[in-house]
């Protein structure tokens, strides 16, 4: 465990960019932002920095990371691209898709960085940040979301800071990110499958394929082994206090997360309001979930009361992200 570390944080710039990219070649541990959540990157190829990576996450040792490369051409070295892949790579790379593809015959990640399977997930990410180090470090990186294991993912640095220093070698301080959930996961099987929902809306990836995507079974990433992705652990996005979904009404001793103009009853009696998105917008709300969420668990709140968020677009992201939120935990 590599406690004890000192973190350093730069602001996003050239100088952070070549210290990334040199901190990456030398096996540390680099969190910066993509236009979804914080990542934590380490070199994919190297087992050794993998490993660190996974001790400063608290994570379980099975759950696969995602290969982050600049370019589409450097992810035809990783992955084996059918027609299906390459279009949707081709619509929305860069950008908050990720896609689940065989492996190359030669792909030079870690067995680590993918558990073990057969296919490895890539993408290329949006943040110009993230690309700048990608191309300055020249190679894969893998880049779990920059938060300590069931805690939520991070969308500014000073989330990072709270979960990972001393812990990890560089943060690069770029702000707060854009979509503020994680990107959407397609496995590229015989059957298009959506893995995780995310920061692309679905609708968005059944135009371009031109057929609906296959929903994976209810508790994939349950306590069954190998699921189709094993990052569906039911409890994966996990405030330490209560939350209570489908809220129309404040109970005494809750805080409240909000979404919309309207009030719900016992609103005046909330321990603290804040509002996802006062105008309903999801893209809005998207952006505030994680922050929001890691506020109203350090208020003090009896329990986080959330109310009703409508299933379109990103909200089917958010949904999930709730869902998982309000799992209990022993
Ligand atoms: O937006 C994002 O995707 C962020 C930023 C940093 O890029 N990253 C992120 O990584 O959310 P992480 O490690 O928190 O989630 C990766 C997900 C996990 O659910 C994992 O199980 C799944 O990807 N995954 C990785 N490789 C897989 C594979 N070969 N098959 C199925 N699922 C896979
Ligand atoms: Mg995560």
């Amino acid at each position: 465990m590599n406690v004890g570390l000192k973190t350093l944080i730069l602001s996003a710039g050239a100088a952070a960019v070549r210290s990334a990219a040199r901190c990456l070649a030398e096996g540390g541990l680099v969190a910066f932002p993509t236009e979804t959540v914080y990542g934590l990157g380490a070199d994919a190829t190297n087992a050794a920095a993998i490993a660190r990576l996974y001790a400063a996450k608290g994570r379980p040792a099975f759950n696969p990371l995602i290969a982050h490369v600049g370019d589409i051409a450097s992810a035809r070295r990783i992955a084996r691209f059918d027609a299906q892949a390459t279009r949707l790579a081709e619509a929305f790379w860069p950008g908050p898709l990720t896609l689940v593809l065989p492996k190359a015959t030669d792909c030079p990640v870690a067995e680590l960085a993918t558990a073990g399977l057969e296919t490895i997930a890539i993408r290329v990410p949006a943040h110009p940040v993230a690309l700048e180090i990608l191309r300055a470090f020249g190679g894969p990186v893998v880049a779990p979301s920059a938060n300590l294991s069931g805690h939520v993912s991070p969308t500014t640095a000073a989330h990072v800071q709270s979960d990972l220093a001393g812990r990890i070698d560089l943060i690069v301080d770029g702000g707060p990110v854009e979509v503020g959930v994680e990107s959407t996961i397609v496995g590229c099987f015989e059957q298009p499958t959506l893995l995780r929902p995310g920061g692309l809306p679905r609708g968005e990836i059944e135009r371009v394929l031109g057929r609906t995507l296959r929903q994976p079974p209810e508790d994939a990433g349950g306590d069954t082994g190998q699921p189709l992705a094993p990052g569906m652990l039911a409890s994966h996005y996990a405030p330490r206090t209560p939350v209570r979904l489908q809220a129309d009404n404040v109970e005494p001793g809750e805080a409240l997360l909000a979404f919309g103009p309207d009030a719900v009853a016992g609103v005046d009696a909330a321990t603290t309001v804040l509002n996802l998105s006062a105008r309903g917008d999801l893209d809005e709300a998207a952006a505030n979930l994680f922050g929001y969420l890691r506020a109203l668990d350090v208020s003090g709140a009896r329990a986080i009361a959330v109310m009703p968020v409508p299933h379109h677009g990103l909200g089917e992201a958010i949904n999930d992200r709730l869902r998982r939120a309000a799992v209990e935990r022993e």
